[in-house]
């Protein structure tokens, strides 16, 4: 692959992450400092989305994860609420197109469950249905998605299977989460200056190497996840064992 003119010469090509997850926080606050309301904040990182994605097809990021709707967002207010689920089907109506020709398979994780409309189950199933085909990059929209609801539904799958309590371990478990065939997280990136989890990728993110920006979502870029990348590309990752 040869590099694009904006790829920063601090960036290894040959070990970039092939999995990363972005925690895309800071909308409210972003419209709040401009004395807009919340959903213009939401609005405006459909911008983000879309710049970061080439970002991640710029240098080869394979796995793209991204936290849009959690199982706690539900307790946002009703308007909020109803306005994010009507941005997430619009948003992909409008881009599911340009996605496509750049050859990014679209999927989600999280539950179907009876407070997502079913339109926005439509859309993403068109989606998903789409772009199945695609293999360059595979973008994952994390929603109405949970860590631990995740984990509940790897465990009930598992009981529905019969697998005796003796052969339930770590791989059995696994294979029963959202995507099995993806694999775990190398970096994940939160964006906004807040420094936690908040139910994301419970399982999966036992060894990820977690980067945390200030930057507020709507304003995040390529650039920004090239800087994070960088910062990964630092670190030592040790899996429990000692520097070889
Ligand atoms: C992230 O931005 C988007 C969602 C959680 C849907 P927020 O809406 O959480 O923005 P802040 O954290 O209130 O600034
Ligand atoms: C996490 O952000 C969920 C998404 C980005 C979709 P939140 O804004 O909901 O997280 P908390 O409430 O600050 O922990
Ligand atoms: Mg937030």
């Amino acid at each position: 692959m040869t590099a694009p003119d904006d790829v920063p010469p601090d960036i290894d090509l040959e070990r970039v992450p092939s999995h990363v997850a972005c925690v895309m926080d800071g909308n409210g606050r972003w419209a709040s400092q401009r004395g807009l309301p919340r959903t213009e904040g939401h609005a405006a990182g459909e911008a983000a989305l879309l710049d970061t994605v080439d970002g991640a097809l710029d240098i080869g990021v394979r796995w793209l994860t991204m936290f849009a709707f959690s199982t706690e967002n539900w307790r946002r207010p009703t308007d909020e609420v109803r306005y994010l689920m009507g941005f997430n089907e619009s948003l992909l109506l409008r881009r599911r197109d340009e996605l496509h020709a750049k050859g990014v398979r679209i999927r989600f994780a999280g539950r179907r469950d009876w407070r997502v409309p079913r339109r926005v189950l439509r859309r993403m199933d068109e989606s998903a249905g789409l772009t199945a085909g695609n293999r360059r990059l595979t973008l994952t929209m994390a929603f109405n998605y949970g860590g631990r609801a995740e984990i509940v539904d790897a465990v009930r799958q598992l009981v529905r299977d019969g697998v005796p309590a003796d052969k339930v371990d770590e791989r059995s478990l696994r294979s029963r989460l959202y995507h099995p065939d993806a694999p775990d997280p190398d970096l994940v990136v939160r964006t906004s200056g807040e420094y936690r989890i908040s139910n994301f990728l419970l399982w999966e993110l036992a060894y990820s190497e977690l980067v945390f920006t200030d930057v507020l979502w709507p304003d995040f870029r390529r650039r920004d996840l090239f800087d994070a990348v960088a910062e990964y590309q630092r670190r030592e990752r040790r899996y429990g064992g000692v520097r070889s």
